[in-house]
């Protein structure tokens, strides 16, 4: 049995089975494409298969012209027709795993994809899945479902876990070109997904279990969350100090070994970052044991909103203004650069917190042209509002690439550096950013820019006009 299916990887003639065509799938499904395989694309949201089917791109940084090209030539075939998964040699499965309202893992979307492959499982599939979750998610909630039909895991059926380790939007790693760890229910799972990945991605790391591979996803996101609030906890801390915390990082990431650089920011935005490490401290709670770090981190990135927005209020103050009234502009909704994906971005929470506080609120961001609904955040339709020109020309602030993130934050440094937009009497000087900032504040007439956020996940700040 598993000879064929190894056989049908080998020659390239086995079907794959994409579930979730979201951030995370479409991405796998192309790198597929791009290795000779033909694919079925599996979304319940019937208005994201018909986009796709007309050759249209619901996710700004993929290529419509791309998802037309792969549909014409026969290579994607998206449905929502789930009884077509038998057709599939290979199934892998993207769908979402958020937490509930009570912050526990919401693995129905896990449970309800699993379910339905277990319908029509037939003898000789592989199943993978890719969503981020707790280790022993793979083993103990998928598999007595599909073992539940009768057929044998690891003799009729194969079963494994590999994590996406997508970046959304980042032009230097696509999914094809990001090594993909790969651990089987047993060894023929574990060689079969493995030989799957093989072909289309530019390295396989095979660990021993599908554990080792849930628990390593959950360790990277973990890692990153902790670190970042790390930075978060010292750039309260230097800014009372009048310490430039970039300068600290620039400094500290000159050492070549034993310190990687986080960035500091108004919070944590993304499906992976604010959600994941959550996972870890549920499973935990079982085994009568806490996650202190994330716990921490966690409430030390959350309170990062409040800190923009207390920062914010005594700036306004030191010009003598009160943020009610404040004409503010949001430069940017998306929770970071070049992508359109608002989930979980701390703007929401900004906004909600000047709105209450009756700010005169706008927003910027070429990626979200409308404020979608969001499902914790009760907040009144807006669109995206162009800079003027002025705005721009003093900002740097165009679309996310070239756009907002980066060239604000080169123009913060020319600024703090080379003593463009403000006097020559703070040039070079790094001791007292936030004064530095104010002159440049006056420098720029009616210009106040206020975050200077660098954060590599999150880096919404205001002008006022
Ligand atoms: N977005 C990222 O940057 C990223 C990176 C690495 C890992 N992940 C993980 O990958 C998983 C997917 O994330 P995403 O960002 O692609 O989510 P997404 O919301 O963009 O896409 C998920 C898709 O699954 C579809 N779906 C839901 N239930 C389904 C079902 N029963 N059958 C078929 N389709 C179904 C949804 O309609 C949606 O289109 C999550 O576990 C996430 O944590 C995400």
């Amino acid at each position: 049995m598993s000879q064929s299916l190894e056989q049908k990887i080998d020659d390239q003639s086995a079907v794959i089975g994409i579930i979730g065509l979201g951030y995370v799938g479409l991405p796998l499904m192309s790198a597929f494409v791009k290795a000779g395989f033909k694919t079925i694309g599996f979304d319940v949201d019937q208005k994201k298969v018909d986009m796709l089917k007309a050759g249209q791109s619901y996710i700004k940084h993929i290529d419509a012209a791309k998802v037309s090209a792969l549909i014409e030539e026969g290579q994607f075939d998206p449905t929502s027709d789930v009884s077509r998964m038998a057709e599939a040699d290979c199934l892998l499965i993207c769908v979402p795993t958020p937490l509930n309202d009570s912050r526990d893992p919401d693995l129905s979307y896990v449970e309800g994809t699993t379910e339905a492959i277990a319908k029509s499982l037939r003898p000789g599939q592989l199943v993978v899945l890719e969503s981020t979750t707790y280790p022993t998610t793979t083993r103990d909630v998928m598999l007595p479902i599909l073992n539940a039909t009768g057929l044998k895991a690891g003799q009729d059926f194969y079963v494994a876990y590999s994590p996406e380790r997508e970046d959304p939007g980042n032009p230097d790693f696509t999914a094809d070109g990001i090594p993909k760890v790969v651990g089987g229910i047993d060894e023929q799972s574990g060689k079969l997904a493995e030989a799957l990945y093989k072909q289309a991605i530019v390295k396989i790391v095979r660990v021993g279990s599908p554990e080792v591979a849930e628990a390593c996803k959950i360790l990277e996101n973990t890692y990153r969350a902790v670190n970042i609030a790390l930075v978060n906890e010292l750039k309260v801390l230097f800014d009372r100090m009048g310490i430039d915390v970039w300068d600290v990082i620039d400094a500290a990431k000159t050492k070549p070994f034993g310190f990687q650089a986080f960035y500091p920011g108004p919070g944590l935005g993304g499906h992976c970052i604010p959600i994941d490490p959550f996972y870890l401290t549920w499973l935990a709670r079982r085994y009568g044991l806490t996650t202190r770090f994330i716990e921490l981190a966690g409430e030390v990135n959350s309170k990062m909103p409040e800190y923009v927005i207390t920062q914010l209020m005594e700036f306004l103050n030191n010009q003598g203004k009160a943020l009610r009234g404040s004409k503010i502009c949001l430069l940017g909704m998306a929770y970071k650069k070049d992508v359109d994906d608002p989930r979980e971005s701390p703007s929401f929470v900004l906004m909600e917190h000047l709105l209450g506080r009756g700010a005169d609120l706008t927003y910027n961001d070429p990626h979200v042209p409308h404020l979608p609904k969001m499902r914790h955040h009760d907040l009144p339709e807006m669109s995206s509002q162009e800079l003027t020109p002025r705005i721009s020309r003093r900002t740097g602030l165009r679309a996310h690439r070239n756009g907002p993130f980066g060239v604000r934050l080169r123009f913060h440094r020319e600024a703090f550096r080379d003593g463009i937009g403000h006097s020559q009497r703070h040039k070079r000087s790094s001791r007292r950013p936030r004064q530095d900032l104010q002159s440049l504040t006056f420098r720029c007439g009616k210009i106040e820019i206020f975050d200077q956020g660098r954060q590599n996940d999150c880096r919404p700040c205001f002008v006022g006009a």
